[in-house]
């Protein structure tokens, strides 16, 4: 069955924004039931591999809920997240207040600021960023490679850059139920809990449309990169790709 999600044409970006609009307050349950928690360890091991992080500036790109934004920002660094969805920054502003409220943040530290815009075109100018990093967003782009250039050019020379998203296995058989997991289970919560399989069976869409990991190393090599790395886990169900902008 078509996905009314998952459009490589023109439409992409306009259905990409009505799929997080139509999900983004039962995201992070999803995110936790889907993952079994494990998004959380993966996230955690994103914002380790960028460093020490006090003094630093990060810019997380597709931030949606703020998972990557407020980590970096309660371990120190001075924080920007950015999305295109309205709804899914709502969440990640309302997470910062009570973050800041509960005194969550390190002497000095602040809240990040949350702020719109199409990660295609950032609205930064070139190697401002310590750290930039993307938690599952290449993938939704139209172009992940323009994103992807976007996050180069905005690093500054030494800086970090990050990229959490699922992976392509290897090993075939583990491949293949891994797939189906995302086929046939994922899109059971998406029902139960948002009332809408289509939008987690866009996951598996978007997937096999994506190079992932592979790609994602080929074109951070192509943008002349530095140190780029592949981090995986579960035998490359989840993925970080990571390198150094020279
Ligand atoms: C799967 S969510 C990931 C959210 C968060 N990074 C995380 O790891 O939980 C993807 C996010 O990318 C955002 N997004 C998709 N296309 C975008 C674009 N062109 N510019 C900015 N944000 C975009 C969506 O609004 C959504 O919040």
């Amino acid at each position: 069955m078509a996905n009314v999600y998952f459009d490589p044409g023109d439409q992409r970006t306009a259905k990409v924004n009505e799929l997080f609009t139509r999900i983004a307050r039962r995201y992070d349950l999803i995110n936790d039931l889907q993952s079994f928690g494990l998004h959380r360890y993966w996230k955690r091991r994103v914002v380790e591999l960028a460093g020490p992080l006090p003094g630093r500036r990060a810019l997380d790109v597709c931030c949606g809920t703020g998972d990557l934004a407020l980590t970096l920002a309660r371990r120190g660094a001075d924080t920007i997240g950015l999305d295109f969805t309205p709804s899914m920054l709502e969440v990640a502003a309302a997470r910062g207040r009570m973050s800041g409220s509960r005194g969550g943040l390190p002497a000095g530290g602040a809240v990040p600021q949350f702020v719109l815009g199409d990660a295609q075109h950032l609205p930064f100018g070139d190697n401002l960023f310590d750290i930039v990093t993307v938690g599952y967003g290449l993938r939704n782009l139209a172009s992940w490679e323009s994103g992807l250039a976007e996050m180069a050019r905005v690093a500054r020379p030494g800086g970090r850059l990050l990229a959490l998203d699922f992976g392509k296995p290897g090993n075939r058989l583990w491949r293949g139920l891994y797939f189906g997991y995302l086929r046939l289970f994922v899109p059971v919560l998406g029902r139960v809990f948002c009332g809408d399989a289509r939008a987690y069976r866009y996951i598996l869409e978007s997937l096999l449309h994506y190079p992932a990991q592979e790609g994602v190393a080929a074109k951070m090599t192509e943008l002349g990169l530095a140190e780029v790395k592949i981090v995986s886990f579960l035998g490359g169900v989840m993925t970080i790709n990571s390198a150094r902008k020279p």
